[in-house]
This record gives C-alpha cells, sequence and structure tokens, in this order.
C-alpha cells in the first residue's frame, strides 16, 4: 500500500512526541539567542573567524527552526512560540555572559552535538506516525548540527 504522510499525530505517543519536539524547537531557539550573544561578546585573536562561524551557526540554524515550526503545524502540533515558554523546556542552557573563547567554543560543540542526538531520536517516533518529511528534515538538521559540532571539536583540536 502506498504510504501517506499524516496530517496529524495521534495517540499518547503523539502527545509524547509533541513535547519532544517542542523541546528541541526550543533548545534551537535558545541555541539562537547563545550564538548571537557569542557573535557580539567574543574576543581575542579569533574574534574574525569566530564571529563569523557563529553568525553562519545562527542564520542556519535560523532557517532550520522555521522549517521545522511549519512542519510541527502541517502534523497539528503546535509549536511554543513565546521567550517564556522556550525558557521553560529547553534543555540547552543560555550564554553565561563571561565564557572566553575557547569556553565558547567548547560550550557550542556540547550544545551541537547535544541538539543532534537528541533531534535523531525523535526520528523513529515520526516515522512510526507517518510525519516522513518532518523525520527527513530533522535528520538533515541533525546531520549538520553533527557536522559543526565536529568542525568546532576540531577547531579546539579535538577529536
Ligand atoms: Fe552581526
Amino acid at each position: 500500500m502506498a504510504k501517506r504522510q499524516a496530517t496529524e499525530i495521534k495517540g499518547q505517543a503523539g502527545r509524547v512526541l509533541e513535547q519532544d519536539l517542542n523541546r528541541e524547537f526550543a533548545n534551537m531557539q535558545v541555541l539562537y539567542v547563545k550564538l548571537h550573544n557569542y557573535h557580539w561578546f567574543v574576543k581575542g585573536s579569533h574574534f574574525f573567524s569566530l564571529h563569523g562561524k557563529f553568525e553562519e551557526l545562527y542564520n542556519k540554524t535560523a532557517t532550520f527552526m522555521d522549517d521545522y515550526a511549519e512542519q510541527m503545524l502541517a502534523i497539528q502540533v503546535k509549536p511554543l512560540a513565546t521567550m517564556k515558554d522556550f525558557l521553560a523546556n529547553a534543555t540547552i542552557e543560555e550564554a553565561s555572559g563571561n565564557e572566553d573563547e575557547q569556553e565558547m567554543v567548547e560550550t557550542l560543540a556540547a550544545d551541537l552535538q547535544a541538539l543532534s542526538n537528541q533531534l535523531v531520536e525523535l526520528v523513529d517516533g515520526l516515522e512510526e506516525q507517518n510525519a516522513l518529511s518532518l523525520a527527513d528534515s530533522i535528520q538533515g538538521m541533525a546531520r549538520d548540527f553533527q557536522k559543526d559540532g565536529w568542525m568546532l571539536r576540531s577547531y579546539l583540536g579535538r577529536d
């Protein structure tokens, strides 16, 4: 039988998925602000490369978030849309304001790896619900965040 894309996610598994989707959405929102914080406040001999890299990452995150939210709406899941809700649901922490350039890169490498892992964990549940486009997009986002995490670790001279 031909596969059909779901236009809603159902049952108890759907409700759990809804929460998990919104947690990762909130994480991307916090990451977006954190990347701006680091973009503005990074100091030191690597200013130009890191200032530019952080901008590239927040632009990418912004593109991902819009697609992610709209694909949530396509399966009748309401994306969180207030700062209060983002902060209440995110597991990624905001910038402390005291990070030096090394700590900024270390923190982001860990955040991106965690985000990638957490996104990948959503894929099976989405596929079970036939939310195939979102599952596919999320895999693409997880792939990108994984690669960005590796690049930041490489920048630090680590595996
Ligand atoms: Fe800028």
